[in-house]
C-alpha cells in the first residue's frame, strides 16, 4: 500500500491500531482515513488560498495585513473516535464524514477584533462557500471567558469524480484571544485538578476580560488613527 503521500506516520498508525484493534477493520478504516485526509487536506488548501488572497487584497487597500497566521489540522483518529462515542454514533470514519463538521479545522489569527468579522464576511461572500453555522463567542463569550468567532462552512473541492462540498470549522480570533485560549487549554489538559477549581477558573476568566478590554482599546486606537470614524 502506498501511503507515503498522506503522511500516515508511525504515530498515526499506532493511533489507528488503538482505535481499531481488529485487523480487517483496521485496514478498511486506515484506507478510509487516508481518503478522508486527502479530501479534507484539499479543502484546507483551498481555504488557505482564499484566506491568503483576502489578506493580500486587504494589504493593497489598507497598507497592512489583517492576518497574523493561519494554522490547520485534521482531527486525529483518536479524537474522532472519542467524539463519535460522546455522540453515541457508530464508530467508523464513514459515519464521521457524514456526521461531524470539525474533522478539518482552520484557525485564523488576526490583529484586531474588526479584522475577525471582515475576514468572516469576505469568506462567506464567496458564492461557492456555504455558511452552515456561525457561533459568535466574542459577542457571547463562553462562561469560562473563551472568545472567538467560529464558523462552519461547506467548501467545494474538485476531484476526478466531480465536485464535492466539504465541511470545515474555521476559528477566527485575535492574537491576544489565541494566547489566552492556548494557555487555558494547556492548564485544563495537564490534568491538575486544582486548575479546575473555581479559584483558578475565576482568575482565568478575569484574564480573558482584561484581554478583551485591551483588544477593544487597541481597536479604538487603530480606528481613530487610520479610519477617522471615532
Ligand atoms: P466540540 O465537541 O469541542 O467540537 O464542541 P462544539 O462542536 O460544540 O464546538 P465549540 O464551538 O464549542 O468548540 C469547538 C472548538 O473550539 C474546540 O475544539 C476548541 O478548539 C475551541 N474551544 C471551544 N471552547 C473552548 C474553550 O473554552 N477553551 C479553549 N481553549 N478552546 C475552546
Ligand atoms: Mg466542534
Amino acid at each position: 500500500m502506498n501511503n507515503q503521500n498522506f503522511n500516515i506516520n508511525e504515530y498515526l498508525q499506532q493511533d489507528l491500531i488503538n482505535c481499531f484493534p481488529d485487523y480487517e477493520t483496521f485496514i478498511s478504516e486506515l484506507n478510509e482515513y487516508i481518503a478522508m485526509s486527502h479530501i479534507f487536506g484539499s479543502a484546507i488548501d483551498e481555504l488557505t488560498t482564499k484566506l491568503n488572497i483576502i489578506d493580500r487584497q486587504f494589504k493593497l487597500q489598507h497598507q497592512r495585513n489583517p492576518i497574523y497566521s493561519i494554522r490547520s489540522r485534521i482531527k486525529s483518529p483518536q479524537s474522532i473516535v472519542e467524539k463519535l462515542q460522546r455522540k453515541n454514533l457508530p464508530i467508523s470514519f464513514k459515519t464521521a464524514r457524514e456526521q461531524l463538521t470539525d474533522i478539518a479545522g482552520v484557525r485564523v489569527i488576526c490583529h484586531y477584533i474588526n479584522d475577525i468579522y471582515q475576514i468572516a464576511d469576505l469568506l462567506t461572500f464567496h458564492d461557492d462557500i456555504h455558511l452552515i453555522k456561525k457561533s459568535d463567542y466574542i459577542a457571547r463569550p463562553k462562561p469560562n471567558g473563551y472568545r472567538s468567532l467560529h464558523i462552519v462552512i461547506n467548501i467545494p473541492i474538485y476531484l476526478s469524480e466531480g465536485k464535492e462540498y466539504v465541511p470545515l470549522e474555521v476559528q477566527i480570533r485575535t492574537l491576544a484571544m489565541d494566547s489566552w485560549a492556548s494557555l487555558e487549554h494547556q492548564m485544563r489538559y495537564k490534568g491538575n485538578d486544582k486548575a479546575k477549581s473555581s479559584k483558578y477558573a475565576d482568575k482565568l476568566k478575569e484574564c480573558a476580560e482584561t484581554i478583551h478590554k485591551v483588544n477593544i482599546t487597541m481597536q479604538e486606537l487603530y480606528s481613530s488613527l487610520y479610519e477617522n470614524n471615532i
